[in-house]
C-alpha cells in the first residue's frame, strides 16, 4: 500500500467549508437576535437594519450602506442607479461568478469580458484599456478570492475615459489595496453576505457602499418597488430589502469580523509554508499592495482533476472556482465568444482547485489536507 493509499484510509473528513462551527460560540446571541424580532414583529427593513447599515458603512469607511436581500441585487441596483442604458457596454471579468455579469445585463447593459492578470486572476487593466470603446460606460473589478484587483491603473482608465467603476467586493469583506479599503474606490461597492462569504448572514443578504447621492437614492429607491416615500413610486423597482434578522446576525458576526479574517490569513499562511516547494503545484500570490482577506486558498495544477479525485476519496472538501469561464457558458453564445479568446482565463479554470478554507480550520486539518497533496505529488 503507498503512502498516498494509507493516508486515503485513514481518512477523517474535512470539509471544504464550515458553517456549523464558527456560530456556535454566539448561538445565544442570535437566538435572542430572533427572539427580539419576533417580539418587536421587526421583520425588514427597521432598527437593526439601519444598525447594520450604519455599522457596515463605518467598517468598510463610507458614508452609507444600504442593505439589499442579496449580493445580486446590490450590483444590479448600483448598475440601475447609474442609468445604464440598452447597448451600453460594461467591461469586466469573465472569471468571476455569472451574478456579476448577470446583473450589467438584467440592468439593460451588455458585459465585455476581458482577460485576467494571471498573478491575481483578477482584472488585466492592459485588456481593459484594448476593451475600452464608444459605447463602454464603466468598469467591474471583480475583487476575486479576498484579493483586490489592480485599483490604480483602473481608476486612472476611469478618469481619462469618463467611466464610473462599481467594485464587486462579494468576496473582499476587508480586503485592502494600498490601504485602501474594498468597495470604497468605486462610485459604490457591492457586497454579498450569502452565508459562505467572509462576512454571511444565515440566510442571503447584501449591502451597496458608496458616497455618491445618486447611487444612495437610486439603491434606496430600487430596493422598495420605486418607492421614494411611502405611497409614492418615481419608478418601479424591486422587493429587494435586507430582512431584520439577517441585519441582527450581521451586527453580531461583524463583530468578529477581523478575528476571522486573522483566522483565514493563519490558514494561508501553513499552506503556503508547507506546499511552496512542489513545482508542479502553484499556490495563490499576495500582490504587493494587497492585504489579501482569503474568501478562496485557490491553487493551480495541470493534473488539477487527478488531485481531485485524490482529496475527494481522501474526505477532503475542494471545490471548483470557477471551472467554466462566464465567455464560454451557453448563457453567453450570443456574445459570440470563440474558444481561445480569454487565453489567461481558460487556463486558470482547467488548472485551478479550492482547498478548505474557513477561519475555524485547524493546524492539524491543514496538516493532514498537505499530506495527502504532498503524497499526491510524491513529495
Ligand atoms: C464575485 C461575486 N459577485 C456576486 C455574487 C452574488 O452574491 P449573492 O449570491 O449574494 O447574490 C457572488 C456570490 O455569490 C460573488 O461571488
Amino acid at each position: 500500500m503507498s503512502a498516498l493509499d494509507t493516508l486515503i484510509t485513514d481518512a477523517a473528513p474535512i470539509p471544504f467549508l464550515d458553517l456549523v462551527e464558527p456560530h456556535r460560540a454566539r448561538e445565544e446571541e442570535f437566538v435572542a437576535a430572533f427572539r427580539r424580532a419576533l417580539r418587536s414583529a421587526a421583520f425588514v427593513g427597521g432598527p437593526e437594519v439601519e444598525g447594520f447599515e450604519r455599522e457596515f458603512a463605518a467598517y468598510v469607511g463610507t458614508q452609507h450602506a444600504i442593505g439589499v436581500a442579496n449580493g445580486t441585487d446590490s450590483l444590479r441596483f448600483i448598475f440601475l442607479s447609474l442609468g445604464i442604458k440598452p447597448g451600453d457596454e460594461v467591461i469586466t471579468a469573465s472569471h468571476t461568478f455569472i451574478a456579476t455579469s448577470e446583473a450589467i445585463s438584467q440592468a439593460g447593459g451588455r458585459p465585455v469580458f476581458v482577460d485576467i492578470d494571471p498573478i491575481t486572476m483578477t482584472l488585466d487593466p492592459a485588456a481593459v484599456a484594448a476593451a475600452i470603446g464608444p459605447r463602454t460606460v464603466g468598469i467591474v473589478p471583480v475583487h476575486l478570492y479576498g484579493q483586490t484587483a489592480d485599483m490604480d491603473p483602473l481608476l486612472a482608465l476611469a478618469a481619462k475615459h469618463h467611466l464610473w467603476i462599481v467594485e464587486d467586493a462579494a468576496q473582499a469583506h476587508g480586503a485592502r489595496y494600498r490601504g485602501r479599503s474594498a468597495g470604497t474606490m468605486g462610485v459604490a461597492g457591492s457586497f454579498s453576505f450569502y452565508p459562505g462569504k467572509n462576512l454571511g448572514s444565515v440566510g442571503e443578504g447584501g449591502a451597496v457602499t458608496t458616497n455618491d447621492p445618486r447611487v444612495l437614492e437610486g439603491v434606496r429607491r430600487l430596493r422598495e418597488h420605486g418607492q421614494r416615500e411611502k405611497y409614492v413610486h418615481v419608478s418601479e423597482g424591486y422587493n429587494g430589502r435586507l430582512h431584520a434578522i439577517q441585519a441582527a446576525v450581521l451586527r453580531i458576526k461583524l463583530q468578529d469580523l477581523d478575528a476571522a479574517t486573522a483566522g483565514r490569513q493563519r490558514v494561508a499562511r501553513w499552506y503556503q509554508e508547507a506546499l511552496g516547494d512542489i513545482g508542479e503545484l502553484s499556490l495563490p500570490q499576495v500582490a504587493s499592495w494587497a492585504e489579501h482577506v482569503w474568501h478562496l486558498y485557490v491553487v493551480r495544477t495541470p493534473v488539477r482533476e487527478k488531485l481531485r479525485r485524490v482529496l475527494t476519496a481522501a474526505r477532503i472538501g475542494a471545490g471548483l472556482h470557477y471551472p467554466v469561464p462566464l465567455h464560454r457558458q451557453e448563457a453567453y453564445a450570443h456574445l459570440g465568444y470563440a474558444e481561445g479568446a480569454l487565453p489567461i482565463t481558460e487556463r486558470t479554470a482547467a488548472e485551478l482547485l479550492s482547498l478548505p478554507m474557513f477561519p475555524t480550520l485547524s493546524e492539524d486539518q491543514v496538516g493532514r489536507v498537505v499530506q495527502v497533496v504532498r503524497a499526491f505529488f510524491g513529495r
